[in-house]
This record gives C-alpha cells, structure tokens and sequence, in this order.
C-alpha cells in the first residue's frame, strides 16, 4: 500500500470466536441461546431488568476467561505501523482488541466494560457486575445499565465511521455475517468512495458479493497472513 493510504477496518463477533468467545448467529451462537427481544433490547431490559443484567454480567465475567487471538495481534501490529492512517471500527463488546494491543478501537456497538446510567447519561469504565444496582459514579443513582446498543437503538460515533469511509483506500470486514445494519452497508459506503474492498470471514458472508475481494478461513490464520502481505509492502 501506497504510503498515503488510509485503511478501515470493520470487525464482527467471528475475530473473537477462536478466543473462545460465542458468536451471534453461528451454530449454538448467542442468539440461539436466548431471545434477542428479551436481552438485546430496551423493552427486553424494561420487561425484566434482572435478565439483562444478569445476561451481560456473565458475558462481562467470561472476559477473565479469554485471551486474545493472533487476528487481535496481527491488527495491533497493523497500527503501529500505520499510525494514525487505519480506523478500527468493532461492532464486539468484548476488550480482546485493546488486551491484543489495538489503542484506536472504536465500539459502535458499546462496551461489555463499560455502564451507561439510564439516569444522567454518564458513561463509566465498568469491571463489576450491575445485578446489584450499583450507584453511578456521578449521579449516584443505581440506574447502571450495560453500555451497549441494543436493537433499536443507535450505534455509536457513526458521523466519525461515515467519515472514514468516504475518505479510506481500503476497507476491510472481519468475522462479520453482514446481517445487521448500519454495518452491514459500509462495504457500500466505501465502495462508493473509490477504496477498494476485502472480506476475511470463515465463510461467505450475506455481503460477500459486495466486496471486491474475499478470503474464506479462519481469522487467526487469514488476518496475520494479510498483515504480512500489507507490511510487506
Ligand atoms: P438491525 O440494524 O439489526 O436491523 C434488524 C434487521 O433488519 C437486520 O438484521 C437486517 O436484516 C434488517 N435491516 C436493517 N436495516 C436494513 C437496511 N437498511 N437494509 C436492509 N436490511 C436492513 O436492528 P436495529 O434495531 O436497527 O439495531 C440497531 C443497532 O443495534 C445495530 O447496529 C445492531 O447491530 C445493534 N445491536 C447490538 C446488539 C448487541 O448486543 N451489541 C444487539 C442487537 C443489536
Ligand atoms: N474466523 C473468521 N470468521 C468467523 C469465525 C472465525 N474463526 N467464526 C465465525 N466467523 C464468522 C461467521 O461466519 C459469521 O459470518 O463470524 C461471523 C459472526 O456473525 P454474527 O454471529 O452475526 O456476529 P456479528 O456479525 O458480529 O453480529 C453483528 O449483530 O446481534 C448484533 O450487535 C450484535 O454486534 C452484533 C451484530
């Protein structure tokens, strides 16, 4: 790559799954172990709290349990050596890009780390659990929900992420099934601009005719492999 280029790069549930941690829509995936309506949405929550909480506590203390994969490596790698030029959007939860050594990740889908209060808007780093109502840091209200978009609701710093796509060379999508939207329509975005477009995914995705080029297998065996073929020039 030219030494002027800007790289995005979209990841999905699919770059932690060789960490261990479920997917959504794979088999035996999240979604298939609960409903989303009851956990994944603001009327989920408002019917009944103690589910919701509970759901994302187990999910926030599995984190202990997983360490982050070669694809999560191969991406700090990448940054390090594009300082300032490679825009990480991650629609996961988890913390495996920041513990693989990413300093630049933005969660458009929020953080398992991090508690929104339904109250004053604040939002906190967050290691605990919410069961049991803690106060927020700054209101001191125990209105502490799960910092992360629900159905329904809007991801996060989405006019900075349109931004970099109307401007990168390339974009590229990580272990995502390009079932669910906004995200699932940056391929388009970027193609629209001009940047060229790569999907690294265990199988096809429901976008992959959209992207100019596609490499089916593993995550952490394809995205090492094509950081090595980006650094090596
Ligand atoms: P959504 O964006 O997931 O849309 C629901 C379904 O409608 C999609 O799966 C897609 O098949 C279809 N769809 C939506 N927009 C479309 C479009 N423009 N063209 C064609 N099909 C389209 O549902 P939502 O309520 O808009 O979700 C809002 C945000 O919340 C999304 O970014 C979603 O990923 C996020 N979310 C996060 C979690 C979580 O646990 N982090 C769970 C659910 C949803
Ligand atoms: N390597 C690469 N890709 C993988 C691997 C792997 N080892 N294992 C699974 N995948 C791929 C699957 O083929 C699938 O395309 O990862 C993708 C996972 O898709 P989903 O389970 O739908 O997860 P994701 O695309 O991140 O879901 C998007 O939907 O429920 C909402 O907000 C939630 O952020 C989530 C969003």
């Amino acid at each position: 790559m030219a030494g002027n280029e800007h790289i995005v790069i979209l990841t999905g549930a699919g770059i932690s799954a060789e960490s261990g941690i479920d997917t959504f829509r794979s088999a035996g995936g999240l979604w298939e172990q609960h409903r989303v309506e009851d956990v994944a949405t603001p009327e989920g929550f408002a019917r009944d709290p103690d589910l919701v909480l509970g759901f994302y506590d187990r999910r926030r203390e599995a984190l202990a349990n997983v360490e982050p994969n070669p694809a999560h490596a191969a991406l700090a790698r990448l940054e390090r050596e594009f300082a300032g030029r490679l825009l990480l959007v991650t629609q996961n939860v988890d913390d495996l890009h920041e513990r693989g050594g990413s300093e630049r990740v933005l969660h458009m889908h929020g953080e398992l780390k991090s508690a929104l209060c339904s109250g004053c808007g604040v939002r906190s780093r967050w290691d605990a659990a919410l069961s049991d109502r803690p106060p927020c840091p700054s209101c001191k209200a125990p209105s502490l929900r799960p910092d992360v978009v629900w159905f329904g609701e809007m991801p996060y710093r989405m006019e900075a992420i349109y931004k970099a796509l109307a401007e990168c060379d390339l974009f590229v999508s990580i272990g995502t099934s390009g079932a669910v939207y906004p995200a699932a329509g940056f391929v388009q975005e970027a193609a629209a601009s001009g940047a060229r477009t790569l999907e690294l995914n265990l199988e096809p995705s429901e976008g992959s005719h959209l992207f100019a080029e596609q490499r089916h297998g593993p995550a952490s065996t394809l995205v090492p492999q094509w950081v090595d073929e980006v650094l090596a020039g």
